[in-house]
């Protein structure tokens, strides 16, 4: 499979923050946030590899600053590491005062998507090819995370192994 690059997955959502989408103080409820940024990676995920993804793990979820209602929302999803079937995927949220057009970044995550088969069976995909500096920074970063975890998974996944 040839590489692709990460901008030709690059996906964007614009969203506006409205009554149902609030917690109880008012605010845009995380969950809700995150829904929308876990929606993003996916369908950059599914435009990398062109097949069905799931989520994996959302990794170091920052909510930096609240999201008021009435406001708008920008969310971004760009691949930056790739594995064999995995891919990780950095989503940022700007939140957007609609009169004034005063931008507030909001949050940013690391999500990890799998490709999949129709038996939902880890599928091999392409490669992303990094086009900028800061593409290159998070897939140094991104790797070894991955490699960190591959070492300790095995070593839980033994730990929690029942006895036959
Ligand atoms: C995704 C899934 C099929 C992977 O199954 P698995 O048995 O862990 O498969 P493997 O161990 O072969 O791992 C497959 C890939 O997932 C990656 N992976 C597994 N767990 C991971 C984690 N916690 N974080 C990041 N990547 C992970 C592995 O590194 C591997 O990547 P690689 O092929 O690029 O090296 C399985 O965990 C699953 O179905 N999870 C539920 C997904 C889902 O329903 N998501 C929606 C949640 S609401």
């Amino acid at each position: 499979m040839d590489p692709k690059p990460a901008s030709g997955s690059e996906s964007h959502l614009t969203w506006i923050v409205a009554p149902q989408d609030l917690n109880i103080h008012g605010t845009l409820f995380g969950g809700q946030l995150l829904a929308l940024m876990d929606r993003v990676a996916a369908i950059a995920a599914m435009r990398h590899s062109r097949q069905n993804c799931v989520t994996v793990s959302i990794d170091k979820v920052d909510f930096v600053a609240p999201v008021r209602h009435g406001y708008l929302l920008d969310v971004s999803a760009r691949i930056h590491f790739t594995a064999r079937t995995s891919m990780e995927i950095y989503v940022d949220a700007w939140a957007e005062e609609p009169l004034s057009g005063e931008r507030t970044h909001v949050c940013e995550a690391f999500f990890s998507f799998v490709a999949v088969d129709k038996q939902l069976r880890p599928i091999a995909i392409p490669q992303v090819a990094l086009e900028t500096q800061r593409d290159q920074q998070l897939n140094a970063e991104a790797r070894k995370r991955y490699e960190e975890r591959k070492a300790g998974h095995s070593v839980t996944r033994s730990a929690i192994r029942r006895p036959q």
